[in-house]
């Protein structure tokens, strides 16, 4: 996954994080041995489902701050997206052969969509406010 900088929000802290699941999606493609998944691949793979979830809170808790009317509807988005991810892991421990590759693109792509369609939207509510994330 490639970083652009229109992908940012205008809020560090949120960007920061986004760059960092960015970079770690990214490491992701880089453990991948002939497409297959690595002992390395499982270590960087439990790494982005944990950093996505503490993300997510941080993203939610500040959607609250604001009192974002559309929090619902990004709450549900996700925890959409946490549920699918922790299925395919499931499905991996059971020994599952997944794509590796069509995982990866499912993320790069998810993430992106979300960032440009979504988060974006909290930024621009943001900037509204004039809010100082403290
Ligand atoms: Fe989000």
């Amino acid at each position: 996954m490639i970083w652009y900088d229109n992908y940012n929000i205008g809020v560090e802290q949120v960007d920061k994080q986004h760059r960092q699941l960015a970079k770690t999606i990214k490491k992701l493609q880089k453990s991948l041995t002939q497409g297959r998944f690595t002992p390395e691949t499982g270590e960087t793979l439990k790494f982005l489902v944990d950093y996505t979830k503490h993300h997510f809170a941080e993203e939610e808790a500040l959607m609250e701050d604001i009192g974002y009317e559309e929090i619902d509807h990004h709450r549900k988005l996700h925890k959409k997206l946490v549920n699918q991810v922790v299925e395919i892991l499931l499905n991996l421990k059971k020994g599952k052969q997944i794509d590796a590759y069509e995982l990866i693109d499912f993320l790069t792509e998810w993430l992106t969509n979300h960032i440009v369609h979504e988060d974006k939207k909290i930024g621009k509510a943001i900037e509204r406010q004039g809010y100082k994330p403290g």
